[in-house]
């Protein structure tokens, strides 16, 4: 499909923001020149700011990036994903997650079809399934109420699952043990299984294709588990699937009323809108669901109709691609300040690595520019006392997002003030640096002095050894000009939970458009799995080993054997 009136690499704006790049001052000059940067550097929807003022970004810079939107065909693109066109290009499939968090009234056709009927019918078995689990009548084949619930899956149909049980921890009905199974090593479903009762255990297989290994393999293990403790009615009575392929859920034994579907216009890791976030609507109730939708659909029309200058979405893809495409910066880091959203960084990793960590163009020509950067990240209460080091000293520059809801749900708000006192201040720490390596602030110097946090827009050396105070030292100075954006909101409900998922799902589109990458697609991953599914036979027994692989083999094999 073409839409894109120029690619990224080869538009005007690119070469006005590599110009932008070249002259673009510190952070902290920008700061000291306009104290006010706030004001013009920061963009509020939804309930959701971004405070972008400490970017490496001045006026032109982001004039130049608006017309980069522009010249990409941004506006064309978005208009082409909401119409169910085939934005999926290598797989020629529509791309409609927004589908999922539409409301039912509202027709979004794709191939001619309004998908909202097929979508709306699957809403209302997950809210069917939900309700009765939560009034004690979902029960297991022995007729006791069902009280675990036990996901199998993995990537798409396992990270947003997780992610969300731990973000809506306050929303989840008591009384519900959940698991969420995902590796193929049996660690996580053996212990579920020793926490479950058979009689009472519901699992939910999730996978579009039914053919994952990992998901098969987990299903497989707990359907003997079923057998064992309660034959084949324990089976069709207690396991739910997740899939487009009726046939293997026909051969693996899920009844018909335990079947939920998903289409090929919703990519796995975009899913969680779909029955494959049927685990997590059990576990909060389907009221907190609907409001997670809803929260996601909100963002859609804000993306959908803002424009580009206030449009969250855009902003926050634009400033991925001037930190990776002109200031060279090759990671980037997520960093919640609450506990709630400790699984948030991994789940952005499958966003944002699966989408844009692509080399070659739609068109097959390879792209001429960096693409998607390495997402990490950790909570940042934690991130400070383990990688934050590297953030502000080392050799490679790190661009981050702080996420930060003013308001606990849980702990006290001292607590979650000291939180947000941290968040800003790692923040404002990251952008000034202290070059002095300033002996003077640190607390366990005589003569202890916050100086060197209080003022942001000191820069180069300060002399310290003519007036008396120490001399700078090079292993304490940072140097500061480390980007960051600022994601702050009132608290982690589920509908503002919603709208952050739906935030990056479309900065990882807009930045597609701009490299030229499918995001849709993910067809890295094949190989590794083609390969593993070969290799199984070999960690068994010896055979012709290949040799990329053949001394590790032998030595795994005695390994086993001792
Ligand atoms: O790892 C590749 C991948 O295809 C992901 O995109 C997907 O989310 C995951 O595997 C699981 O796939 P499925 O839902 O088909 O089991």
């Amino acid at each position: 499909m073409s839409g894109t009136k120029a690619y990224g690499p080869r538009t005007e704006a690119w070469r006005k923001l590599e110009r932008a790049a070249r002259e673009v001052p510190s952070i902290a000059r920008l700061f000291a020149a306009n104290p006010m940067r706030f004001e013009r550097f920061s963009a509020e929807a939804q309930g959701i700011l971004l405070d972008f003022s400490r970017q490496r970004l001045d006026e032109t810079a982001l004039a130049a990036l608006l017309e980069l939107a522009e010249e990409t065909g941004v506006g064309g693109w978005i208009e082409r994903m909401f119409a169910g066109e085939a934005v999926n290009t290598t797989e020629k499939r529509a791309a409609l997650h927004v589908a999922l968090r539409r409301p039912a009234g509202m027709p979004l056709a794709s191939g001619g079809e309004d998908v909202m009927p097929l979508v709306e019918a699957e809403r209302v078995k997950i809210r069917r399934m939900a309700d009765a689990l939560h009034a004690g009548e979902l029960k297991g084949a022995t007729g006791r109420a069902i009280d675990t619930v036990v996901n199998i899956g993995i990537g798409g149909s396992d990270l947003g699952i997780a992610m969300a049980l731990q973000a809506l921890a306050e929303h989840r009905r008591p009384g519900l043990a959940v698991h969420c199974v995902s590796n193929v090593d049996g660690v996580a479903l053996a212990h579920a299984l020793a926490e479950a009762d058979p009689e009472t255990t519901l699992f939910v297989i999730c996978s579009k294709t039914f053919t994952t290994l990992e998901t098969l393999t987990n299903a497989q293990a707990a359907r003997a588990w079923l057998l064992e403790h309660g034959g084949e009615a324990a089976v069709a009575g207690q396991c739910a699937a997740v899939s487009t392929n009726h046939e293997a859920m026909d051969g693996f034994g899920i009844a018909a009323d335990r079947r939920f579907a998903i289409w090929d216009f919703v990519g796995g890791r975009y899913s969680l809108w779909s029955a494959v976030g049927l685990t997590t609507a059990l576990a909060i109730g389907s009221e907190h669901f609907d409001a997670l939708l809803n929260g996601a659909h909100h963002m859609d029309e804000h993306f959908e109709t803002a424009l580009p200058d206030q449009n969250l979405p855009v902003l926050l893809a634009l400033l991925g691609v001037w930190n990776r495409n002109f200031l060279g910066i090759p990671v980037h880091a997520v960093l919640p300040y609450d506990d709630h959203l400790a699984r948030f960084p991994a789940y952005l990793q499958q966003l944002e690595m699966e989408s844009n960590g692509k080399s070659v163009r739609r068109d097959g020509g390879p792209v001429e520019c960096a693409t998607c950067p390495v997402i990490f990240g950790e909570p940042g209460s934690n991130a400070q006392h383990s990688f934050f080091q590297l953030l502000h000293q080392g050799t490679d520059p790190v661009s981050a997002d702080f996420l930060l809801p003013a308001r606990s749900l849980v702990g006290r708000q001292d607590q979650q003030d000291l939180a947000a006192a941290n968040c800003l201040a790692q923040a404002w720490a990251l952008a000034a640096g202290d070059p002095s390596g300033d002996r003077s602030a640190d607390p366990s110097t005589e003569g202890f002095r916050t100086n060197s946090v209080q003022n942001p827009s000191a820069e180069g050396s300060r002399s310290g050894s003519a007036s008396g105070a120490p001399a700078p030292d090079p292993h304490r100075s940072c140097a500061g000009n480390r980007p960051s954006t600022l994601v702050l909101f009132e608290a982690l409900d589920p509908a503002t939970l919603g709208k952050l998922i739906a935030l990056y799902e479309h900065k990882v589109f807009v930045e597609s458009v701009i490299w030229d990458v499918n995001p849709f697609d993910q067809w890295g991953v094949e190989l590794g799995k083609r390969l593993a599914s070969g290799l199984a036979g070999a960690v068994r027994e010896a055979g012709d080993d290949p040799a990329m692989v053949a001394g590790a083999l032998v030595r795994l094999r005695e390994l086993k054997d001792l």
